[in-house]
């Protein structure tokens, strides 16, 4: 029988380095928080009822977060450090045999490849523990591998405690761990708080198993990047972007065009099928969808929508929480805020805004215009300056306009109204009675012509 496989992922600092009130794991990169990365590579070699994620700052939301995904949870009241943290954990995993991997939740680009590996290395080997660690140019702020002379690890010394000697060790621990469950649970009792920062260091129990007799062999990983841990703002950004490159070239290796895909940010979970054309810039958010034969606009942004097939989205378009048909064409300058659906064909314009708008296929809204709360029938034309009055100050009101209707240039429809099909709105009216099938509604004051008046007047200057 395979031996069962524990994942632990601490995750309850507050991360004092970012300078920041939320908890470090729930900052984000790659459209994703910190902890949410971590917990779906770990996802990837043990089911999710075996990964235990310790909680301490903001338990709650980091709870909402990963919840989902069905893992287990530790709370870590106190922070006293990465040893103390794992402790948590002990009462419920000291009986399960088999081995046990410690993940840190703020090193988020790690290849699931490479932890399958370390697995599959502590697995074959005598070995009490395998720690993964890379060569680092710079490797400060991480603690260091000690090897001895047979090439086993002895010690992991943190940053801090390290003798300058240590100091130029360029084998960094990654904080990326795989024990052997019994012998873990064994010995994690005896780390103390003798060090500079007077905290139960993890990195420690390294060395009293080597003290123990036990073997710590160390993997080493040539892609250092995907080892790097975000303690700072600056680091978040550096890992962000790395992020963002990996997704690009996935979706160019899939058949998406992505012109200076420096400049375009894309979140992990979007989806963009092939021949689809992403302009310089754009930011495609969340769970958004795209088609394929699109193309997504300069500097538009993009959240939680659906796009589908031959959608033009022309640049500096807004859109969140949407669903687009097929040849739509939205912008330059539009914006489509929260349950939008634009019909196949449709066409809406420069500096026109919606909001919880059904917008049926063919509809036109070409220039300047504010439709909240409304229903446009297919074909529907809907002229310059129109605009939804869709809130009378205390609640908000549906506005409903049939197929092929012409509403004229400035109108204000003020709801609840309906407009019914094939009906005229003539330009700069104010609508405020139901308007039937086939009628024109005039909704303004009749003009007045005054002969000769301007003339006169300039005579008596
Ligand atoms: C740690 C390692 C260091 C390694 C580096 C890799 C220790 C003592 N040091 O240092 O050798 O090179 O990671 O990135 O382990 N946490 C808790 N409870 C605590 C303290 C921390 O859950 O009481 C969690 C944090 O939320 C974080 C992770 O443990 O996700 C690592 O903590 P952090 O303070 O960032 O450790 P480093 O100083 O980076
Ligand atoms: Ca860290």
């Amino acid at each position: 029988m395979k031996s069962p496989l524990n994942v632990v992922i601490l995750a309850a600092g507050l991360g004092t380095r970012m300078k920041s009130k939320r908890a470090k794991v729930l900052h984000r990169a790659g459209g994703l928080s910190l902890i949410e990365h971590v917990v779906a590579s770990a996802a990837q070699i043990t089911a999710s009822r075996n990964i235990t994620v310790v909680l301490g700052h903001q338990s709650d939301q980091v709870k909402a977060l990963v919840s989902p995904s069905g893992v287990r949870f530790a709370e870590q009241k106190e922070q006293k450090g990465t040893g103390h943290a794992l402790l948590t954990c002990r009462r419920a995993l000291a009986s399960t045999p088999g081995l046990v991997v410690v993940l840190y939740g703020d090193c988020p680009l790690l290849a699931p490849a490479t932890l399958q590996e370390l697995v599959r290395r502590q697995s074959a080997s005598p070995a009490a523990a395998t720690v993964i660690t890379t060569r680092l140019a710079d490797p400060s702020g991480y603690g260091r591998i000690v090897f001895d002379q047979r090439g086993e690890v002895r010690a992991i010394v943190e940053h801090k405690a390290a003798t300058p000697e240590q100091l130029a060790i360029p084998f960094i621990n990654s904080g990326i761990y795989c024990f052997r469950a019994d012998l873990l649970w064994k010995h994690l009792g005896k780390i103390r708080t003798d060090n500079p920062a007077h905290e139960y260091y993890l990195t420690d129990i390294v060395e009293i198993l080597a003290r123990a007799g036990h073997r710590v062999a160390a993997m080493e990983v040539p892609n250092s990047r995907e080892l790097l841990g975000i303690n700072t703002r600056a680091e978040l950004a550096e890992v962000d972007r790395i992020f963002r490159e990996r997704k690009v070239r996935e979706l160019m290796r899939d058949g998406v065009t992505i012109e200076k895909p420096e400049t375009v940010t894309i979140d992990a979970p979007v989806r963009i099928a092939p021949d689809t054309i992403v302009e310089p810039f754009a930011q495609i958010l969340g769970r958004t969808k795209i088609g394929e034969d699109c193309r997504i606009g300069a500097c538009s942004v993009i959240r939680d929508s659906t796009l589908a097939a031959g959608v033009e989205i022309a640049p500096f378009t807004s859109i969140a929480d949407s669903q687009i048909e097929t040849g739509a064409r939205i912008g330059p300058f539009a914006r489509l805020r929260g349950g939008s659906r634009i019909g196949a064909n449709a066409r809406i314009g420069n500096f026109v805004e919606l909001k919880n708008t059904r917008f049926a296929a063919g509809a036109k809204a070409n220039h300047l215009a504010y439709l909240g709360d409304a229903e446009i029938g297919e074909s529907t034309n809907i002229g310059a300056g129109t605009i939804t009055c869709n809130y009378d100050g205390v609640s908000k009101h549906r506005t409903r306009i049939g197929k092929d209707a012409f509403v004229g240039s400035n109108s204000t429809l003020v709801a609840p109204i309906d407009i019914g099909k094939g009906s005229y709105i003539g330009a700069g009216s104010v609508i405020t009675d139901p308007v039937p099938p086939d009628a024109l509604a005039l909704g303004r004051a009749r003009q007045v012509v005054k002969k000769g008046w301007a003339a006169k007047r300039k005579k008596k200057q």
